[in-house]
């Protein structure tokens, strides 16, 4: 029982949560850069002002106002943690640790700073040349997320986002001139990040009414598209490249025996997982789509070309993160828990984190043979990890057994899952480097194997420090998964 040879060990980042410099090099604001800092209740607000001056924030951009940077609020993700500056230094600890991949992605208003360009910033291009040939210096293999939670501000601003079915050419052309550009430097490629979790999102959201659902399916529907014509195009531009999806992958068990428990947690797979899953590797929508419609009195603007679209951009690759499990029910039960994507109920028998996410390692193994089954395609784990606090010590160490602990056992589980016949040829632990929180904005929410020195308020020198973790992936990585 073992790892493939060529098995793609490393780690992932996203650029709003890492990069920083967002005033620099041309580029332009994206919505992440006027979201202000949350806490563990994840009261992330965005900034806005109207003409008249008077400023607020709030879920999303009212109408008639616009997303502002105001004075006096701190935006964590303005300087991430600075890897624009400290790329080569941040490469050369992935190099040591013996990477063989990294995940990373573009910022969209880097390369085109309100969106509807034509013409793109090349000091935007450069920056990414210098990163992939940093990477290439180590044999590092980029893995580049074209989209991860960061459309350029303008383009919510004056097109309303991605309601607006202009946004797909504006994607696509976006993604054709990365395809174009790195076309030597990059092999491997996703579309958007957990593209599922607009549904996700409003599931667990106070205001999920009909409405929510129509713009929700219609916003996915358009992406979709634009995923699937970013992979057609990329393919015509080289033949090479490895375009997958990437799912937001959540496990979900029901709470009893009780027949309603096993189908509501079936219908939770089906909206949370398939519906993504399905359209983007199959090129149709299922079956179950049109009761998923009929719920929420959804109607769609969906053309012929469209569907077609969608049958000639199929994945290569299914990629997805995996973090925890959660408990479907459809008993009356108090012990509900919280976090961005945690569902449902309390699982007794599995332990939680500080931010109520559930350790089980199982539940990788489960999704792994679940997912293979259903689409026979090569399967990558593109973020797994442990958000904890950890200390750093007066000799600079930082001790982190507990994310030792997790990642052993979810790299157990992703054996097992090899040995049963998965075809599971990569693994890239989240924030392999410290990073901004998504769902929090918090640095002290850290995931990494290297340590940044940088607090919930933005102080700090930007220091970076090897954790235990650091010397113990190293060694995993170089028994190819052996030594745990
Ligand atoms: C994933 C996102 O959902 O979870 C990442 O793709 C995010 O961007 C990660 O950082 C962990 O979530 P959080 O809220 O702990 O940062």
């Amino acid at each position: 029982m073992s790892f493939p040879k060529e098995f793609l060990w490393g780690g992932a980042t996203a650029a709003n949560q890492f990069e920083g410099a967002y005033k620099e090099g041309g580029r332009g604001l994206s919505m992440m850069d006027i979201t202000t800092a949350g806490s563990l209740d994840q009261s992330r607000l965005v900034t806005y002002k109207f003409e008249d001056g008077k400023v607020g924030r709030g879920k999303v951009i009212p109408k008639d106002a616009k997303g502002a940077v105001l004075p006096g609020q701190y935006y964590p993700n303005h300087i991430g943690v600075d890897f624009y500056h400290h790329y080569k230094e941040d490469i050369a600890l992935l190099a040591d640790m013996g990477f063989k991949v990294f995940r990373m992605s573009i910022s969209w208003s880097r390369i085109f700073p309100h969106g509807d360009e034509i013409q793109p910033n090349q000091k935007g291009l450069a920056f990414y040349h210098s990163v992939f040939q940093e990477l290439k210096k180590y044999d590092i293999e980029p893995l580049v997320t074209i989209s991860h939670y960061e459309t350029p501000l303008y383009l919510e601003e004056h097109y309303g986002g991605w309601s607006n079915r202009k946004m797909i050419d504006f994607y696509v052309h976006f993604a054709k001139t990365l395809f174009k550009e790195y076309k030597n430097e990059v092999k491997y490629w996703l579309t958007f990040n957990e593209i599922n979790t607009t549904i996700m999102f409003l599931e667990l959201s106070q205001e999920s009414n009909d409405q929510a659902y129509q713009n929700a399916y219609q916003q996915l529907h358009y992406q979709y598209v634009a995923s699937a014509k970013a992979v057609y195009e990329g393919h015509q531009i080289n033949s090479q490249f490895e375009i997958g999806c990437m799912i937001c992958g959540i496990v979900s068990y029901p709470l009893t025996s009780d027949p309603k428990d096993i189908l509501a947690n079936r219908y939770a797979w089906e909206k949370n997982i398939f519906y993504s899953g399905d359209v983007q590797c199959k090129g149709s929508y299922p079956s179950f789509a049109k009761r998923l419609w009929q719920e929420h009195h959804v109607e769609l603007d969906i053309t012929e070309s469209d569907l077609s679209d969608l049958k000639k951009g199929t994945v290569d690759l299914y990629t997805f993160s995996y973090y925890m499990s959660s408990v479907i029910t459809t008993h009356d039960n108090d012990e509900k828990v919280g976090g961005n994507f945690s569902m449902g109920v309390k699982n007794p028998y599995l332990n939680y984190s500080q931010w109520q996410w559930a350790d089980d390692p199982l539940g990788l193994q489960y999704y792994l043979e679940m997912i293979y089954d259903r689409y026979h395609l090569p399967l990558m784990v593109v973020e797994n990890g442990l958000g904890a606090i950890d200390k750093l010590e007066k000799d600079g160490k930082v001790h982190d057994p507990y994310r030792i602990d997790y990642m052993r056992e979810h790299i157990k589980a992703m054996e097992v899952a090899i040995d049963h016949g998965v075809n599971l040829i990569g693994y890239t632990s989240w924030g392999c480097i410290d990073l901004v929180s998504a769902g929090t904005g918090q640095m002290s929410k850290r995931y990494g194997l290297i340590y940044v020195d940088r607090d919930d308020q933005g102080n700090g020198t930007l220091a970076r420090y090897k954790k235990d973790s650091f010397y113990w992936y190293k060694n995993v990585i170089h028994s190819n998964g052996q030594d745990l």
